[in-house]
């Protein structure tokens, strides 16, 4: 998975929605429309962009732009990328409790297969209860989900094993009887499987089951990633396994430090769509009446510029300079996010992606 020897590997996070990440109603915002993804992903690809990463969300947080109001499913999605592309890895990311665990098996082997083996899942419980109104289904109490969770990756791995041919699951949640599933993923291996719990069961579940974790990375230093992301391998090292672990954030980068931060404020500050942010803040029950004024403030500035990613604003060299930062502090690779991911990507590849290389961190495309 996310093959090739980039040491610091990088993402494009959220291009499968409208708005993307940040909460804004510039008029450049990300379309998600199906021709700037295609553009995109070739784009990337080109470019040596490691992977995409979808966002599974089934309806819009409301606001004057109905933040992530248009959202392509993410499977799907992800078959038209990769049959599109020829190096990068491609997520789906997949509602564990809304999606039968054998019809999701196949529909990810499908994908694996377009893409010659460059299929990821990121399973995912569901965060938005009334997301799952929508589809008439109860939310479990917060340790069940993944609970369930754990039962239905259990079957898709079973589905997915070269050993297995014909099985009976029986579980608390699922049972099933004479399971059978063909073709195998592509090439004898399975898809790359990662999860972004935030909780100590998502945690657990992640280090548990999954070849790559997504963690917050701190705010505060450096010095507190790299705490967390030698947590987080220590906890898998204790289940007698090796985790990636990889992290989000949002990209601001301008020729100077002055324009990157004033774009970053026209677009997240004054031109934010509050009302999608108190949308947000609310169905995360992330309340004024909880915190502070000065706090409840913070949180707000937070999800305007992308639902709580790491803000990287800057110079190409303060931009280059973070990235390799995240990377000595032990993590494998972040999953970014840009106001407009076609017109913005086209610097990065210039100006950032070879700072990396030189830094080590990246191997420069015509070497790959
Ligand atoms: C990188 C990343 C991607 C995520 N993608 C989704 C998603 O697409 N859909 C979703 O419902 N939740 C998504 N989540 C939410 C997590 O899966 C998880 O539910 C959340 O971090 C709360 O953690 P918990 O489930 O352990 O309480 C994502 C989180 C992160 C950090």
């Amino acid at each position: 998975m996310l093959s090739g020897g980039n040491t610091l590997k990088l993402g494009l996070f959220g291009a499968n929605c409208s708005s993307g990440r940040n909460v804004t109603k510039v008029p450049e915002r990300w379309s998600g429309t199906w021709p700037d993804n295609l553009k995109l992903a070739r784009m990337a690809d080109d470019a040596g962009i490691d992977f995409m990463l979808p966002i599974g969300r089934w309806k819009g947080y409301g606001g004057e732009t109905d933040y992530q109001g248009a959202t392509l499913e993410t499977i799907t999605w992800a078959c038209g990328l990769l049959q599109a592309t020829k190096r990068l890895t491609v997520f789906g990311t997949v509602h564990a409790p809304l999606f039968h665990p054998i019809i999701a098996a196949k529909q990810m082997v499908t994908a694996d297969h377009i893409g010659e083996g460059r299929f990821g899942l990121n399973v995912v419980v569901g965060w938005n209860e009334d997301e799952f109104e929508m589809f008439g289904v109860r939310q479990r109490e917060h340790a069940v989900r993944y609970e369930y969770a754990q039962e239905w990756l259990d079957v898709i791995k079973l589905i997915w094993s070269v050993d297995r041919d014909i099985f009976d699951f029986d579980g608390e949640f699922i049972k099933l009887k004479s399971v059978r599933g063909h073709p195998k993923p592509y090439g004898g291996t399975q898809p790359v499987i990662m999860n972004a719990g935030a909780s100590a069961t998502g945690r657990v579940f992640a280090v548990q089951n999954c070849d790559a974790f997504f963690m917050q990375a701190s705010r505060v230093s450096v010095e507190e990633t790299a705490q967390r992301v030698a947590e987080v391998k220590a906890a898998a090292a204790g289940h007698g396994r090796d985790i990636s672990v990889f992290t989000v954030g949002v990209i601001t980068c301008r020729a100077t430090r002055k324009e990157a931060e004033a774009y970053h404020h026209y677009t997240v500050v004054e031109q934010a769509d509050w009302s999608a942010v108190d949308s947000m803040l609310a169905k995360r029950k992330v309340l004024a009446s909880d915190m502070s004024a000065e706090e409840f403030q913070r949180q707000r500035m937070h999800f305007a510029h992308g639902n709580s990613g790491l803000p990287i604003i800057g110079d190409p060299d303060h931009v280059a300079n973070e990235l390799i930062a995240l990377s000595r502090a032990g993590l494998t690779g972040i999953a970014v996010s840009l106001v407009n991911f076609a017109d913005e990507l086209p610097y990065l590849r210039a100006e950032v992606l070879p700072r990396l290389e030189r830094a080590g961190l990246r191997v420069p495309l015509t070497a790959a």
